[in-house]
């Protein structure tokens, strides 16, 4: 195990309920799994003012409402946790954190200045805390390294995303940026990779030839939670579509990299991207579902519209779903529809990827023969089931579909990293592998860029009951092709019990 160098880890936006939920945890999961530094200091800065020890009370509280902790562990934890109040948006304020960064430097020992510096902050603030840091000299590598982890979204459309990645750089080298996408540091969206590229027996079949279509959702049984002013400005497509499932996307469809670093693997991630077909006028018409949630009853309660959440504009049109049908131009994916969909207040939780193959050419035991099937669960059950054709037991030779299921349960012994701990740790070691680029970012923006300006234009918008699939008109973008989307359980073995 390879652990990190000793450093500092300042976290901007402190009081945050990123910090709090995520950050904080991940830290301690690490440090309790010693996969942290010999020597290392967290400090916590935001303009809410806090002692060291207030604060370490008031995560110590959070930490424990959240799990489980071992009082001893988490003490020895809280002991790196410091903290410093300045109003991070006033670039004169910032001799206060250069000061604080030394002391700990001193009264930890360091020999090198390493530094990650975590933007969970307002996006806002991402062109103008780089700024402030770089004025400081906080962006100096020549003793030790500097790194900048920035928080999604990166950029509200292409044309801020760009500005963002300009101002961010003109402080910052590209090998000191860590753009997060947290479905990047999950388990099962890296096991896309390895599934695909060391099993011999899958990867010469994933491609036009025999992939018939693929299907991708991300469905959320939440609704905004609270989030509804931040969601409001966003939508689906910027808070899902655009960066999560584009990289799932992308990993689905890349080509296999010469090796697996950082360089190699972004490439291909970055080709896939750029090979997305771009979405045209008829496209927006015919291949794209927006929807909103409405009110409904789910096991018995009630659940508001999307417009009556706290936060949200009582005539918003602001999408909670989205279901696309796109392309990808390449010799692999050409012609081979990707069905995409997300959406909040669904009936459950789960993203998956499903790849249906083509018949066989032949249809000896007829046409209704089962298809083969993969799906691959991202969450919750992780796994991978596997469908394919049997002959029915008894006379004739009728073939019915049955599956093999591989779940991550059954790995005992298996810890798995969360997203922020994998991630976190990737970042302290310079390991950029799992962070988007950005010229990936951008391909993104780029691609929805058309649907940003097609939903500004107040084109149609659909409702959905909370607790049912999305529009109906989502499931016409199927039905035209002869297909149904995957009606997907919380369990992944769908053919004894389906929990919703
Ligand atoms: C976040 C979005 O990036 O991802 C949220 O802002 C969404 O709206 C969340 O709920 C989903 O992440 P996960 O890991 O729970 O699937």
């Amino acid at each position: 195990m390879v652990i990190p160098e000793n450093s500092s880890i300042v976290i901007f936006g402190a009081s945050g309920d990123l910090t709090f939920r995520k950050l904080i945890p991940a830290l301690y999961h690490l440090y309790a799994n010693k996969q942290l530094p010999a020597s290392f200091a967290i400090l916590g800065a935001s303009r809410t003012f806090y002692s060291d020890e207030s604060f370490r009370d008031k995560l110590r509280r959070s930490m424990q409402e959240l799990e489980e902790t071992d009082p001893a562990t988490l003490d020895a934890f809280m002991a790196h946790v410091h903290y410093q109040s300045f109003n991070i948006s006033d670039t004169h304020e910032y001799g206060a954190l250069t000061g604080r960064l030394d002391e700990l430097s001193e009264q930890y020992g360091f020999t090198q200045r390493n530094t990650l510096f975590y933007l969970a902050t307002p996006p806002k603030l991402y062109n103008f805390i780089p700024a402030c840091l770089a004025a400081h000299g906080l962006n100096d590598e020549s003793n030790g390294w500097k790194r900048l982890v920035v928080e999604k979204p990166f950029g509200y459309d292409l044309a801020s995303a760009r500005q963002l990645d300009k101002d961010i750089h003109a402080y910052f080298a590209e090998h000191q940026i860590y753009r997060i996408d947290h479905y990047l540091g999950k388990e099962t969206v890296q096991n896309l990779l390895v599934f695909r590229f060391s099993n011999a027996m899958f990867e010469p079949l994933w491609n036009r030839n025999f992939i018939d279509y693929v299907e991708i959702t991300g469905a959320e049984h939440l609704g905004v939670e609270g989030r509804g002013g931040y969601y409001d400005q966003s939508g689906a497509v910027r808070d899902m579509f655009q960066n999560h499932l584009l990289q799932v996307l992308s990993l689905v469809a890349m080509e296999p990299p010469a090796q697996i670093n950082a360089d190699a693997m972004r490439d291909e991630v970055f080709k896939a991207l750029q090979s997305l077909e771009p979405l045209s006028e008829d496209d927006l018409h015919n291949n794209l579902v927006l929807g909103q949630y409405t009110e409904s009853q789910v096991g018995g309660k009630a659940l508001p519209s999307y417009r009556d959440e706290p936060g949200v504009a009582e005539d918003s049109r602001t999408e909670t779903y989205v279901g696309l049908k796109m392309f990808i131009n390449n010799w692999r994916w050409n012609g081979v529809p990707f069905y995409v969909r997300t959406g909040k207040r669904l009936p459950t939780r789960v993203t998956e990827v499903v790849i249906h193959f083509k018949q066989t050419p032949h249809p000896v035991f007829g046409k209704n023969a089962p298809e083969n099937r993969l799906v691959i669960r991202i969450q919750p059950d992780e796994g991978i089931q596997m469908s394919f054709g049997l002959k029915e037991p008894g006379a004739g030779f009728n073939a019915k579909a049955v599956n093999m299921d591989f779940h991550y349960t059954s790995l005992e012994e298996t810890q798995m990293l969360t997203a922020y701990e994998r991630l976190l740790l990737d970042a302290l070691k310079g390991d950029a592998t799992l962070f988007a680029r950005s010229d990936a970012v951008e391909a993104c923006w780029q691609f929805v860029e058309p649907i940003l300006q097609y939903k500004d234009n107040g084109k149609a918008l659909y409702g959905y009951a909370c607790g049912t699939w999305g529009p109906k008109e989502a499931d016409h973008l199927l039905a035209r092709d002869d297909h149904v989307w995957r009606f997907p359980c919380k369990n992944l073995t769908d053919t004894e019990y389906c929990e919703l």
